[in-house]
């Protein structure tokens, strides 16, 4: 349990965090900025960080847009509490970002979180700065756990492929389903069961890839018989520049974007 949270920026990835505090219960008591948010109920929310007069609470994350931290952290900079723990979700901001404006002391998490968060089914990769305690990264590993999967990585040069991959993942996915849809259309089906077959055929498989202890590479092969309709289908999409080598592309595509956004 996390005495104090404050939350700042609450709108898809920080309501989706919101949302996982109360239902979970792991934070005690959960302050928010944001100038947009109407109010909550339970929740103290406010416009703007001057508008908080007592001390701000030690553990602080930052949900606003990339773009809006060099806004933000000034104003925090200055009102931040002896051992305060900052966790972000900023896609490409390092660590070194936060500490040339909070100063290297200062203990700041990098994260990047994805969209399922808002069903409680995200996963959640975090990078730890130098100045974080054991206690204040189980702080945030309970924090990010109340909306899915977290895991962490030493190596902050690898965030740029894990957000290509499950920040931006879920992109795919919805595509994956619309292509299927999109195929299922004109293979002629009506386009009210071709969006369910799409939809709940990704959904249910992604379930029973999760719930199985079979990889996915099994799961693949019990659903192939040798010469059937899957056989002839996946000898389309396994090709030489079929899916397999399009989504090593696509997520290198991506990986090489993030690194050039770090760059400025
Ligand atoms: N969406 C994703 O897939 C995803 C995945 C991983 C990480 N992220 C990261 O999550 C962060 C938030 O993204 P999002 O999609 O949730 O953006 P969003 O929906 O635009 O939410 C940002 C919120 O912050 C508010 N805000 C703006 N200025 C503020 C200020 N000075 N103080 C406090 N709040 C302020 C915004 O209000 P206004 O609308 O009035 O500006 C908005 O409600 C980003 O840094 C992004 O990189 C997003």
């Amino acid at each position: 349990m996390t005495d104090s949270v404050l939350l700042i920026g609450c709108g898809r990835m920080g309501g989706a965090l919101l949302k996982g505090w109360r239902e979970s219960g792991v934070v005690d008591d959960a302050r928010v900025v944001d100038p947009a948010l109407p109010e909550l109920p339970g929740v103290a929310v406010v416009a703007s960080l001057a508008e908080i007069l007592d001390p701000l609470p030690r553990t602080i994350l930052l949900a606003v847009k990339p773009q809006m931290l060099d806004t933000v952290l000034p104003g925090l900079k200055a009102r931040l509490p002896t051992g305060a723990l900052v966790i972000s979700i900023a896609a490409g901001k390092t660590l070194s970002y936060f500490a040339d404006r909070l100063g290297s002391e200062v203990a700041v998490i990098r994260t990047m979180p994805n969209t399922p968060a808002a069903i409680g089914r995200g996963i959640t990769v975090c990078c730890a700065g130098a100045a974080v305690s054991a206690a204040q990264r189980a702080t945030a590993d309970a924090l990010l756990c109340s909306v899915g999967q977290v895991a962490w990585t030493a190596d902050e040069t690898l965030m740029h492929a894990v957000t290509a991959v499950s920040g931006s993942g879920p992109a795919y996915v919805f595509l994956l389903i619309e292509a299927l849809q999109a195929a299922a259309v004109a293979a002629g089906l009506p386009a009210d069961l071709a969006a369910r077959l799409a939809r709940d055929t990704v959904t249910g498989s992604g379930e029973l890839a999760r719930q199985s202890s079979d990889d996915p590479a099994k799961l693949r092969a019990d659903v192939t018989s040798p010469g059937g309709t899957t056989a002839a289908a996946l000898a389309v999409l396994m090709a030489e520049d079929g899916l397999p080598d399009l989504m090593k592309r696509a997520v290198a595509a991506a990986t090489a974007r993030s690194e050039e956004m770090a760059k400025g």
